[in-house]
């Protein structure tokens, strides 16, 4: 089995559901629904690879406080091995408060463990080791930023497939991307983030975009699928058609299941992106990012009731 080492950040998503408001200044107001659960792009998509039944090692940094326990216990759960995330006590794990109103969503972050995240805590020895390296969530992760193009370098050099989805920036300056583009095997953007990227307005166009700077651009377009660059143009994989309860680590659980296609089943790019779409909209219909828990059979089941 491919060895694959996802590199990213580590906090917990505490979901407050049912608030009949925004909170009141200087008031108290009451929730309806309270559940802590994993958070974080690049644990989701470690956690989602882990269920499709693929090897994945996690490497981060985690506090050694509850949160990080919480963390560590429950990636381990899923089947990631969580040899190289480093705890300690200098740092708080991060934790995202997700603020659910009507079909809204408003988030504070606390990011701790996940700015604090840099290089003392990487270890790019061990990386030839494995046969793939993913890497998530980037921009709030300050501290692991800078070192990105090493990483990539370092994995390439090694013989190593490569992959990233960016996340949003805040900023929009999209610092190194310029740098990363060309040492990526497969790229994970979504649509905002593919736009702001190339200061494109039309995906097509974005797409070609990205495919002049990087080998294979796929741009998540929520229920209308993904954006590929095949055989010199612009094509979109259709998505599946759900009744959807929360796309929280829609994108995420997109990357696991491309990875898990691509590295594992040998599939090609049109056939990977239709069972990442699978898998995308299945997690689309369980709340929290990791609780579709889909195997790869029960991807396979989903495509053949939705249509391949
Ligand atoms: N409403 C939806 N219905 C069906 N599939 C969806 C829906 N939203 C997202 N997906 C699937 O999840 C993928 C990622 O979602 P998207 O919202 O584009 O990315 P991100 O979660 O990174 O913002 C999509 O490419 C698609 O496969
Ligand atoms: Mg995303």
């Amino acid at each position: 089995m491919k060895r694959v080492l996802f590199i990213g950040e580590i906090n917990v998503d505490l979901i407050l559901g049912g608030l009949p408001s925004l909170p009141v200044l200087d008031r108290e107001i009451a929730c309806t629904s309270c559940e802590l659960t994993i958070g974080s792009s690049t644990a989701i998509c470690a956690c989602a690879y882990a269920s499709l039944g693929g090897d994945g090692s996690f490497m981060g940094l985690a506090g050694t406080d509850p949160y990080g326990d919480f963390m560590v216990r429950g990636m381990s759960e899923f089947g990631v091995r969580t040899q190289w995330v480093v705890r300690s006590p200098d740092v708080r794990t991060g934790i995202t408060v997700n603020l659910i109103v009507g079909k809204t969503r408003s988030q504070v972050t606390y990011p701790g463990s996940i700015a604090a995240f840099g290089k003392k805590h990487l270890r790019l020895d061990v990386i030839p080791g494995f046969d793939h390296v993913h890497l998530g969530g980037l921009y709030l992760q300050e501290g692991l930023l800078p070192e990105v193009t090493e990483i990539l370098t370092v994995a390439r050099q090694a013989g190593l497939t490569t992959s990233l989805d960016p996340q949003w920036d805040g900023s929009e300056t999209w610092r190194f991307m310029e740098e990363w583009l060309p040492l990526l095997t497969w790229f994970f953007p979504n649509s905002d983030e593919a736009m702001s990227i190339t200061r494109n307005g039309d995906l097509p166009s974005a797409c070609e975009a990205l495919a002049a700077r990087t080998a294979n651009p796929l741009i998540k377009d929520g229920s209308e699928g993904v954006w590929c660059w095949i055989d010199g143009r612009a094509e979109r994989i259709p998505g599946y058609a759900v009744e959807v309860v929360d796309t929280t680590g829609a994108g995420d659980t997109f990357d696991a299941a491309f990875l898990y296609a691509a590295l594992e089943k040998g599939m090609g790019l049109r056939s990977a992106a239709r069972f990442a779409n699978a898998a995308a909209a299945r997690s689309c219909r369980f709340v929290g990012g990791v609780n579709a828990r889909s195997s790869y059979e029960d991807v396979l089941e989903f495509q053949r009731r939705f249509g391949l």
